[in-house]
Order: structure tokens, then sequence, then C-alpha cells
């Protein structure tokens, strides 16, 4: 696929896979992807996981990704993780501001910020998540929760922060449900992303900014989200716990 911008593809496994079981899905995904470089591709196991999955894709193009960090650099914060402990591990990437977290943890567009800050100072490529929920989009919000997450979570971040940075756009109701959406709205919501981010920034950081798509990404449906002009990647959850279909996902996206 020739597209302008590099994929990156990225699976979150969320709160799955004992120390063990990452193990075994590293052998096998190292087998069927090892040395893919035309897409990046970046999985974010949980913290328990991060060591041993760190030393087994040293050799490899995969990358190591965290699915949350501490907007603070040590301290007093009793069951936190700070971006300099993630980089003891090699991690590239980091999510923040997934919808688990901002409905769970009520995590605000302020305290995302104050992460992505902390990240970009570690040298952590963060991958922002925004999206509106199905309540919001039937009453026509979508445009408006989206520019309120983007706004908020990029506030003072300059342009060179927001290049390298990643926005992921993962509508809440197309999260583990199995409804995707459909290209034209992935591509709709996309488009009114980059379009913001030239407003906010300009067009050269705009064009250089990634924005995955996020929600029942498979490998049936990979490729049509992909060859979208403004979807440069998938964050991929429950379909990136099984070996065979997150190779797929890539191998259809290349
Ligand atoms: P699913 O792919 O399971 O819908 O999850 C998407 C997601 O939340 C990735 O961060």
């Amino acid at each position: 696929m020739n597209k302008t911008r590099k994929l990156i593809i990225a699976g979150n496994w969320k709160m799955n896979k004992t120390v063990a079981e990452a193990q075994d899905m590293v052998r096998r995904l190292k087998i069927d992807l090892g040395t893919i470089k035309d897409v990046d591709m970046v999985i974010c196991p949980p913290f328990t996981a991060l060591a041993e999955v760190s030393k087994a894709i040293i050799d490899t193009t995969i990358r190591l990704g965290a699915q949350n960090m501490s907007e603070n650099n040590f301290g007093a914060h009793t069951g936190e993780i700070a971006a300099g402990m993630l980089k003891e591990f090699s991690v590239r990437y980091v999510i923040l501001g997934h919808s688990e977290r901002r409905q769970f943890q009520k995590e605000t567009n302020e305290l995302i910020c104050k992460k992505a800050h902390a990240a970009h100072a570690a040298s952590l490529k963060p991958i922002i998540c925004v999206g509106e929920t199905l309540e919001e989009r039937e009453a026509g919000k979508t445009q408006k929760v989206i520019e309120t997450q983007v706004v908020g979570c990029l506030k003072n971040l300059n342009g060179g922060q927001v290049m390298e940075a990643i926005l992921a756009y993962e509508p809440v109701w197309a999260i583990g449900t199995g409804k995707t959406a459909t290209p034209d709205q992935a591509q709709d919501v996309h488009a009114y992303i980059r379009a913001l981010v030239a407003q906010l920034y300009d067009e050269t950081v705009a064009q250089h900014v990634r924005i995955q798509y996020g929600g029942s990404v498979k490998p049936g449906n990979a490729r049509e989200l992909m060859e979208l002009p403004d979807v440069d990647g998938a964050l991929v959850g429950g379909a990136s716990l099984d070996e065979r279909s997150f190779a797929d996902i890539i191998k259809n996206s290349i």
C-alpha cells in the first residue's frame, strides 16, 4: 500500500496475558512478522510482561508500547508507573487517554495532556486516544466532542511534539462490540481531526501526524480501513490477542 505516512499498527492487549502467554505470543509473532519494515508494528502488553517481551523482541522490527503511565516522574504515587521506568524496558510508545481509562479511571483531557508532556520529556511517543460515545454520535455531537478532546490533550505541545505523537480515533461504540465504523464514518472523523491539527498548528504538522483508527479492527476489515486517505494505522484490541489475527491484520494492510 503506497501512503505518504507510514502505517503504524499497534496491539493493545489491555488486561490480558500472563508473562508466559506473552512470551509464547511474541515467539510466534517473531516468526511471522519479525522482519517487516513497511509498517511500524507495536505491541502493548500489560506492565507485568514488559520486561520479558522487551527481551524477546530485541532482534526484530516489533516495537514496545505501554498502556498508560503517570504524569509524575517519581515520588509518592502508589500504584503508578513513571515514563522513566518504562524507558528501562526500551518502551517507545505509550497509549494515553484510552476511553476505558476515561470512563473507569475518570481521566480528563487535562490529565491526559500532562501525561503527554511527561511522555515527550522522556522521549516516549504518546498514542493519544479520542472518540465519541454512541449517545454523543446520535446527538450529532461527534465533532464537538473530538474537538474538545484534541484541543485539551494537545494543549501547549509544540508542532514538533505533535508530529512525533500519534492520535488514535476510537469511537467508543466500536470498541469490543464488533461494530466497526464504516469507511465513510472513519474517514470523516480522521479528516476532521487532521483539519483541526492544521488549524491549531499548520499544514505541515497536520500532514505529518499519524492518526490511527481503533474499534473492532479485524483481518477482514483492516485493508479497507487502512486504504482510507486519512487513516494511518490501527489500534487493535481483541484481535491483537491472537497471533494469527494480529499478523493477518498487518499483512493485509501492507
Ligand atoms: P477492539 O479492537 O477490541 O474493539 O478494541 C479497540 C481498542 O480499544 C484498542 O485500544
